[in-house]
């Protein structure tokens, strides 16, 4: 049994992952919850218990904890997570703060769980795109190789948060964003995160340096278009990979329908295919629309959807946990 610590415990994904530890009957002993100043002394209720939120300070150094979880943004990740690995604290990070670091792991456990050591604990959570993408893609790497991937993301608006969510609602009543520069509300923006100087946004640098870096394949071309769009929940990205070696369009679906993780959802006729609605809850990425690109040899299209707070985010942080205590992950 473990005393497991949630840092930003009443965020969207914080508050993802405590249900997700329950869910998951995570081997609990004590349940240690953090936040601001703003939301210290308020109680939540796990499992039918009180827990009342502790504000995050120095003194988080000298609590019992064994797994701690961080969701809080960045600049909190930065200055207490190191401390608390090297105190021997298990530290699974869903900022991107430590992602591209050498020597630290970024990990989905159907893909790279390998990376997991015991000596190891500051472990990346990666970039919620990223997770369901490479979920689909780890398996046609493994059997084809890759050459080229191409991403356009469709995501939805809990990735921000509450307040991506809360602009969603405001422009349905017909008022003015305060997350996002334009409305979000019967439109979409081709901005995630901030502008860089290559003309990408960091949304799509990050799909592109930690795809290579979760599939072990600093070489492999990657490119990406990141955009926000009206949809409360669970993130779409359509992906055209070129494979390294000949593939037909029966096996690339044959390997994907055995994929670890992959639920291939892929019936033109029956108008079978994976949408944000049909993934919301579920902890599985979701793959339809498999088909050959004609224009380009060894190449094909998939539309991959998942649940970018769970999977994309609570799910595979927890999973994450459960890998490093020797527990099979729950799917
Ligand atoms: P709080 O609710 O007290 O502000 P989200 O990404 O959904 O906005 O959630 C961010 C999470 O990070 C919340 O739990 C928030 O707590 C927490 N947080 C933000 N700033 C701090 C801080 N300075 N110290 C501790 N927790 C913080």
């Amino acid at each position: 049994m473990y005393n497991v610590a949630v840092v930003g415990a009443t965020g969207a994904v914080g508050q993802k992952m405590i249900e997700v530890l329950t869910e998951y009957e995570f081997p609990i002993n004590e349940l240690l919850l953090y936040a601001s100043a703003r939301s210290a002394g308020k109680t939540v209720q796990v499992n039918g218990q009180d827990i009342v939120i502790r504000e995050l300070s120095d003194l988080i150094y000298t609590d019992a904890i064994d797994i701690a979880l961080f969701s809080a943004g960045g600049s909190i990740s930065e200055q207490y997570a190191p401390r608390l690995s090297e105190q021997g604290v298990i530290v699974i990070d869903n900022s991107s703060a430590f992602r591209m670091q050498e020597g630290i792991p970024l990990v989905v456990p159907e893909v790279n769980r390998v990376e997991l050591s015991p000596d190891k604990s500051l472990i990346a959570n990666p970039n919620c795109s990223t997770i369901q993408s490479v979920v689909a893609l780890a398996p046609l790497s493994d059997v084809y190789g890759l050459t080229r991937v191409a991403y356009t993301s469709y995501q939805a608006v809990s990735g921000s948060g509450q307040k991506g969510i809360d602009d969603l609602e405001r422009g349905a009543q017909g008022e003015a964003p305060q997350n996002y520069p334009y409305p979000i509300y019967n439109n979409v923006l081709p901005h995630i995160d901030v502008f860089l100087e290559n003309g990408y946004t960091k949304e799509e640098q990050k799909m592109i340096d930690e795809t290579r870096k979760i599939l072990n394949a600093p070489d492999l071309g990657v490119t990406a278009t990141c955009v926000r769009v009206p949809v409360r929940n669970s993130h779409a990205v359509s992906i055209t990979v070129t494979l390294e070696r000949g593939a037909t369009l029966e096996e690339v679906r044959a390997v994907l329908a055995d994929a670890p993780g992959v639920v291939l959802m892929d019936n033109p006729t029956e108008l079978l295919y994976p949408t944000p609605l049909d993934t919301n809850g579920k902890d599985e990425v979701y793959v339809g629309r498999v088909r050959r690109d004609d224009s380009q040899p060894n190449t094909f299209h998939l539309w991959c959807v998942a649940d970018n707070v769970r999977k994309g985010a609570a799910a595979n942080a927890v999973q994450i946990a459960q890998c490093m205590i020797g527990q099979t992950t729950a799917k």
